[in-house]
Order: C-alpha cells, then structure tokens, then sequence
C-alpha cells in the first residue's frame, strides 16, 4: 500500500483516535489535528478511554446475555482490549467480523487482530452507508440466530440524524429477533463551552462530524428496547472501578444497549 492511498497528508478519524489514545499508528496531520482539539478539550483522551472501556462491558453484557456473532462497523486501529479479545474471553467459540474504512486499519487489523478463542474473526473493507454490502459480507453468520450490531464512536461521522437511523434499520432488519445493538455517539452538553471547538475542528479538517444530544442519541435506539440504565454518558453505563471518579465534563460520549424484539 502506498503512502497516496492512505492520504497521510489528511486528518482520519482512527489516527486521530489512536494519538489520543496514545498510540502510534498515525502521521503528522493527524496530531495537528488533535493538538488543536487538545486546546478546547484536554479531557479529550479521558473521553476515549471511558468510550473504549464502554465497548469492553457492552461487548461482555452481551456475550453474557448468549450473543455469540458480533459485527462490529467503525473498529478503529487495534488497541487493548479489543472487542473479539473480550468476547472470545468469555465465549470462545464466539465470532467477530470487524468492518471498516479506513486502509491503515484494516491492514493492522489482519495483522493484528488474531483469533483468542475458536471462534472465527473476519476483516471486511465497507462503508456503514452501505449496509447491505456489510450483511452480503457476514454470510459466514448464521442469521437465524442473534447478532450483537455494535457502532462505537461511528455514528458522529453520519452527521444526518435520519441516514443514522435509516443505517441502523437496514443493518438490523435482517437480524434474528434477540439480536443487539450497543452504540456510543459524540455529545457535547458535558461541555458546551469547549467542546463545540473540537467538533468544529473536526469538520474544518475534512472530518465529518456531529455532536448530539441524550435526546438525539435515544431517537437512533427508536423501535428497540434499551436495557437499563439506558443512554447515559458511557462512564455511568454499568461502570467498572475505573469509570468510578471519572470527571463528567470529561466524557463526550453517550452509549446504550438495546435488543430487537
Ligand atoms: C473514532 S473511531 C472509533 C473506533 C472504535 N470503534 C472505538 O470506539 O474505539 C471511528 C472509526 O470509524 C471508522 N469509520 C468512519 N466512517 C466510516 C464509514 N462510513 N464506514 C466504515 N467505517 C467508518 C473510522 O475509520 C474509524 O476507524
């Protein structure tokens, strides 16, 4: 691959993302990029570590609740734990398809992310805007039993509240009844004073993104039964001893699980 197709000279959101998480697997207009959201809000990496601590509890909920296939659309680079390394932890047999489009990440992921249990871990290069290119490519499912949908820090790149909807829909329509959908999503009301400047940050370096409300997050869970305690920022969903004492101004992500009756 070379240095042309994965743009280095521009912002992604996965680099950015890796930098903040303390990373290396990003270049430098990726860390411009981030030093400037840094200024509005130095919670930032606060924010992303409570938002991959959410996908490590929504991911053992769920594997504690039978869900044994987990697609999972906007993965990001690969960081400890990651999601099939929690659910094949708890569930060998377990299988994980990680879908992104992002080049950097998904060759790390093939490099990287390799199976912990027996279960099968499957790379797919799609665009969640095409959803039905996403469910052609998890075949190896079994459709007539449950699928964890799990959209982490994605959803804020669909900027369109009804296209983020109309998304979610078309992927789980065809999932078996029992099936999940965990999803965390940018907010600001945390910080109205600082974080609208990363958001703009975002967007003015080629990055789409919105920030939403509690409200506007619960509407992408419409015709879905929220488990409790429902949307909330991703530090008060069922939190470990690490979430504990976590600063709420730092946390610009609400997450929730629901199933499909
Ligand atoms: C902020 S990262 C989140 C990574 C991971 N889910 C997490 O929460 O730790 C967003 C990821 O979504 C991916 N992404 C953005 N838009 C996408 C799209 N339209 N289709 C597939 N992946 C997308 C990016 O490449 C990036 O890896």
């Amino acid at each position: 691959m070379s240095s042309g197709d994965l743009r280095t000279d521009r912002p992604h959101s996965a680099r950015i993302y890796d930098f903040l998480l303390g990373g290396k697997d990003n270049f430098e207009a990726d860390r411009a990029a981030a030093t400037q959201m840094l200024q509005h809000t130095p919670g930032l990496p606060i924010s992303m570590r409570a938002n991959r601590r959410f996908m490590a509890k929504a991911a053992r909920y769920l594997t504690g609740a039978g869900i044994r296939q987990f697609l999972d659309v906007g993965t990001g680079l690969p960081t400890r734990p990651n999601l099939h390394e929690v659910v094949q932890t708890e569930a060998p047999d377990a299988a994980v398809m990680y879908v992104d489009n992002d080049p950097l990440v998904l060759t790390h992921a093939r490099a990287l992310l390799t199976q912990v249990g027996t279960g099968a871990v499957s790379y797919l290069d799609a665009d969640l805007r095409k959803p039905e290119a996403i469910l052609d490519a998890a075949g190896s499912f079994d459709l007539s039993r449950p699928v964890a949908l799990t959209l982490i820090a994605v959803l804020q790149h669909v900027v369109d509240d009804d296209e983020a909807r109309d998304i979610i829909g078309r992927l789980m329509a065809p999932l078996a009844t029992g099936s999940a959908l965990a999803l965390s999503a940018v907010t600001v009301e945390n910080d109205p004073d600082g974080g609208p400047g990363t958001v703009k940050t975002y967007n003015q370096n080629g990055v789409p993104v919105v920030a939403r409300t509690r409200t506007g997050v619960e509407g992408l869970f419409a015709g879905f039964d929220l488990v409790s305690p429902g949307v909330v920022p991703v530090h008060h969903w069922r939190p470990t001893d690490e979430d504990k004492g976590v600063d709420d101004a730092a946390v610009y992500m609400y997450g929730g699980v629901a199933f499909k009756r």
